[in-house]
């Protein structure tokens, strides 16, 4: 356990390259509010030696490219429409090197590191493009809920806006500070407790770092205006990949990248190999009880032990 973390902790003072503004108040942010925004602008992109409007252009490509059929890698079917709101396009370090050097942006490992406090590995990056006055989401959070105070945040995803997004294009609705609470969100809670929203104002080239297990919802796109949204989505190790990066990079990205990188991604001959059977009956209810005795073991004694 120990090496492991060794080894994250030196991953992590790797990270001493490109510009960076990350800073205590943000993390203050993340502990109180469960997100933080960047406001960054073309500049910060340019020191960190992005072209933005080539990403944003790459973007465009892919969401043309591929239509209403992009973003299911992970074995959904093509014909079924699994989120009529929006657009998705999967797997993006495959399709561009640009998404790669997005993924390893100082301040996107150093906000997640922050939430997770345990090794982690890139999860899956995706664009969402929603649709023009497509519905608003369900609330919900990205992954299993905690059911003990002792399970820590497991989860971290940065948002990159490619457009200024607000109330009026569909903008994030989140509960500040839901990230705290067990389970799943209700919205008994929010009547009883009294929790009021935030409706997200930011600009293109912003970066919003969220703790998942804080409760949002993508907004109704009353305007029509553009919202797009690129996903760099991050878990411990411990867990599976939302896209097995093993299995869906290509051979030449794999040996294209340096070991920061390819430990990073998981994609090491050390790195375990996920489980595609295990991935595709997730939710059956058998599995999803295992899941949950993992859980309340690993977070009470594993968790515990790794940081003796
Ligand atoms: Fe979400």
């Amino acid at each position: 356990m120990r090496k492991k973390i060794k080894e994250h902790e030196s991953f992590i003072s790797s990270i001493n390259y490109g510009y960076s503004i990350i800073n205590k108040e943000n993390f203050d942010e993340l502990d109180k509010q469960g997100y933080t925004i960047l406001r960054t602008n073309l500049n910060y992109w340019k020191k960190n030696n992005i072209d933005f409007e080539k990403l944003s252009e790459t973007t465009d490509k892919l969401c043309k490219m591929e239509g209403k059929s992009g973003g299911w890698e992970n074995g959904k079917s093509k014909e079924k429409n699994w989120e009529p709101s929006a657009q998705r396009i999967s797997n993006l370090p495959n399709k561009d090197k640009v998404f790669i050097k997005v993924s390893m942006l100082p301040d996107l490992i150093k906000g997640v590191n922050y939430v997770i406090k345990n090794p982690f590995k890139l999860s899956s990056m995706q664009i969402r493009n929603p649709i023009p006055f497509g519905e608003k989401q369900e609330m919900h959070i990205d992954w299993r809920p905690r059911l003990f105070n002792y399970f820590n945040f497991n989860q971290c995803t940065a948002f990159i806006y490619l457009d200024d997004a607000n109330e009026e294009n569909g903008s994030l609705n989140i509960y500040p500070g839901t990230h705290k609470l067990l389970g799943n969100p209700n919205f008994e809670l929010i009547k009883t407790k009294k929790l009021k929203k935030v409706i997200l104002n930011v600009k293109k080239y912003n970066i919003l770092i969220l703790n998942i297990f804080t409760w949002h919802y993508g907004g109704k796109n009353l305007n029509g205006k553009k919202r797009r949204t690129i996903f760099s989505n991050y878990r411990e190790r411990s867990e599976w990949q939302q896209l097995n990066q093993k299995r869906f990079l290509d051979k030449n990205v794999i040996d294209n990248m340096d070991y920061k990188l390819k430990y990073l991604y998981a994609v090491r001959a050390e790195d375990k190999n996920e489980s595609q059977w295990f991935y595709k009956y997730r939710n059956n209810y058998l599995l999803k009880g295992y899941q949950k005795t993992r859980d309340i073991f690993y977070h009470k004694y594993l968790n515990y032990f790794n940081k003796k």
